[in-house]
């Protein structure tokens, strides 16, 4: 079968119900716009064990996301939904680009939680997105942006809650959201430690995707740990 879309990390094809799509979680890693590749045998399979609990947590909270049902080890049915093309990124701590941007040192505390939009087009390298940029680009409405912001928040709270309780600070991460054709705004795409910062609490170690940016190895070792942590608390 091909896929509708193939992205850097998945596969989408066309689900088995009208509506749907079907999720395939690949093995590659990328970074820096796709410059860096690897394929990281069983990453697939911890990213979708670690998408999927976060997902099923999320939902239990009353948060509205695509996922259906879980059909493999690597494979969800999602509702069908279209991407809105803005990365909203939530950050906690400074780190990664922000640290990069505003010359601050990572892991420095924020003042408040920062709430940044980001056009999805690795072609131009997901440049930041104003408030007055999203409108002027047609990008999303007033209600839209309000909307984004409240949910990646919420989610912000519950996410953080959750992982403090397997030890880990949720540094900063990354959401995107999808109109259904009932005209909801959801949640879709996957949570997992290529869309995280996700910090040991007490030793600061790096558990997410900066292992493989920043050739720090282990990287399947960082996110095994994380899936570990979460089934002992949510399992
Ligand atoms: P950044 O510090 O590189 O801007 O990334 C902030 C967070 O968002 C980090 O947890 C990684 C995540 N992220 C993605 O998942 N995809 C992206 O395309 C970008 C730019 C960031």
């Amino acid at each position: 079968m091909q896929p509708i879309y193939e992205g850097k990390s998945k596969q989408v094809f066309a689900g088995s119900e009208p509506d749907t799509y079907l999720i395939h979680f690949k093995d590659d890693a990328t970074a820096g716009n796709g410059e860096k590749h690897d394929t990281l045998l069983g990453k697939g399979v911890l990213n979708a064990a670690i998408s999927n609990l976060l997902y099923d947590y999320l939902t239990k909270n009353d948060v509205d996301t695509h996922l259906l049902k879980v059909l493999s080890d690597t494979d969800v049915l999602v509702r069908q939904v279209t991407v809105i093309p803005i990365e909203v990124i939530i950050r906690n701590v400074a780190a990664g680009s922000f640290s990069k941007k505003y010359g601050v040192e990572e892991g420095s505390a924020l003042k408040s939680t920062v709430v940044e939009f980001s056009l999805k087009d690795d072609a131009l390298g997901d440049p930041m997105l104003a408030p007055s940029h999203i409108y002027a680009l047609g990008l999303a409405s007033d209600g839209d942006i309000a909307r984004l912001t409240s949910q990646a928040l919420r989610i912000n709270e519950l996410l953080s809650a959750l992982l403090a309780k397997c030890g880990i600070r949720l540094i900063d991460f990354k959401l995107e959201f999808g109109r259904t054709s009932d005209g909801r705004l959801i949640l879709c795409d996957e949570i997992s430690p290529d869309s995280c910062r996700l910090w040991d609490a007490e030793t600061n170690k790096k558990l997410d995707k900066d292992r493989f940016r920043r050739d720090l190895g282990g990287v399947l070792e960082g996110y095994a740990d994380v899936l570990e942590r979460l089934k002992a608390v949510l399992l």
